[in-house]
């Protein structure tokens, strides 16, 4: 029996220990007994220390950490950034419902998306965020109706398009000229004067994001170059920005991926700050996958395993509906065994693949496992962009959701059944 704990790598508190996969404290294989699988099971722990990367890397300046909901909206999830003094970037009414319900501050919450509704921003409003994100020049006057239309002011920043080329998955890139986000950095100065003539509008900050999983460091010191010449411009129109908001944050290690670590990155943004008269502001981040990526697996059972003569399966009770991105981005995930066997009986390479009546339902391709029936696995970096874009394609339930905090165990969602999918829909009487 081995006692030491074995670390993956890039997933702290997530360690076999005994043959056994933990999450801190917990056995995944007691979890999945308890609760059924596809089940997600998170590390309070490692969200925390994700979190305090950013925090060290921030130490001594004027900033706000704001948790991009998207990458996973649970409120127990929420509630942990809430109680660790986060601020919350939301892109939609339903999130900003979230925040609220889950405790967090509505005057830390800020409001990023192409495509806000005059009811989102009326919620909004009377919610009292602290900012709207505002990425186009006809966004600004609808916002400023709006406000107007309620007696307030809306505090807007612009989201500035910087095209700079963040070398990640084309979906995720979202700061090149191409991309549907933000105002063109040529046009951003006019659309800066158009906003600080708006009554409805007061002018706070600037903001930009050129994408997601990014790995590389030099992206974001040009981006931060593009934006501090604006913020030059800007301000030399006598328009103040209070804050400078530098939008996501770093890519995760899924298959050996080398991200710069957040401190040490923002250590290098930071000296560049410096460097040009800058670092004195208020700084905002929305960090997302960054937070919970890697705090997070999916369990799941193997159902059947699948000789054939060019592909062997080895189906699992968890699917694309639950682990939507190697369908969406071709991407990876480890999987490896929830329980290590001494014997290594019957390897084999397999593509790992979902219930779901779908060629694209693959979870993970040409993977050598040596498993059985019955069998659990555990499908890593499965805390961001998993349950918040699971779906109920092919009538599947999503899955139930574990916090592990030290010795305890929270279940923070409810395995989703028939009747809650079939809910809000009606026959024709
Ligand atoms: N702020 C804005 C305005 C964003 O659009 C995003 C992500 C973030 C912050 C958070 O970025 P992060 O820190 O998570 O990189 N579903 C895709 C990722 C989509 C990201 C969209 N925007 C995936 O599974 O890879």
């Amino acid at each position: 029996m081995n006692a030491t704990p074995s670390l993956l790598p890039g997933h702290p508190h997530i360690a076999f220990q005994d043959n056994d996969l933990r999450v801190e404290g917990a056995r995944l294989k007691d979890l999945a007994q308890a609760h059924g699988t596809p089940l997600f099971v998170y590390s309070k722990a490692s969200m925390l220390d994700a979190l305090a990367a950013y925090q060290r890397g921030f130490a001594g300046r004027k900033a706000r950490i704001c948790y991009a909901m998207k990458a996973n909206s649970s409120l127990g999830v929420l509630q942990v950034f809430a109680q660790a003094g986060c601020g919350f970037d939301i892109v939609s009414g339903g999130e900003l419902d979230r925040v609220l319900a889950a405790g967090g501050d509505p005057a830390k919450v800020i409001f990023s998306g192409v495509g806000k509704t005059r009811a989102e921003m009326r919620q909004a409003l009377q919610a009292g965020i602290g900012c709207f994100n505002v990425e186009s020049e006809a966004e600004l006057e609808v916002l400023n109706d709006v406000a107007l239309a309620l007696n307030q002011v809306a505090p807007v920043s612009l989201r500035v398009n910087p095209n700079v080329d963040p070398k990640t998955h084309p979906y995720i890139s979202t700061g090149l000229k191409g991309n549907k986000f933000g105002i063109a950095h040529e046009r951003a100065l006019d659309t800066y004067r158009r906003a600080a003539g708006l009554p409805g509008l007061k002018v706070v900050g600037i903001d930009c994001h050129i994408g997601s999983q990014i790995t590389e460091e030099t992206p974001y010191l040009d981006a931060m170059d593009r934006v501090l010449d604006l913020v030059e411009a800007v301000e030399a129109a006598g328009i103040a920005l209070r804050h400078i908001d530098f939008g996501g944050g770093l890519g995760i290690n899924y298959n050996g991926d080398q991200p710069p670590a957040a401190d040490a990155l923002w250590g290098r943004l930071f000296a560049k700050l410096d460097a040009r008269g800058f670092g004195d502001r208020e700084f905002m981040i929305e960090p997302g996958r960054s937070l919970v990526g890697n705090a997070g697996v999916c369990v799941t059972e193997v159902l059947y395993l699948k000789p054939g003569e060019q592909k062997n399966f080895c189906i699992i009770d968890a699917a694309m509906n639950d682990l939507p991105r190697p369908a969406m981005y071709q991407a990876f995930h480890a999987i490896v065994p929830v329980s290590r066997r001494d014997s290594g009986a019957g390897t084999s390479t397999y593509d790992v693949v979902g219930p779901v009546c779908e060629s694209g339902d693959w979870i993970g391709r040409d993977r050598t496992l040596s498993v059985q029936p019955g069998d659990l696995l555990a499908v890593l970096s499965a805390g961001a962009y998993c349950m918040s874009m699971a779906s109920n394609y092919n009538t599947r339930g999503r899955a139930a959701e574990v916090l592990v905090d030290g010795p305890h165990s929270h279940l923070i969602r409810e395995r989703e059944n028939a009747a809650d999918q079939m809910r809000a829909e009606r026959l024709v009487r």
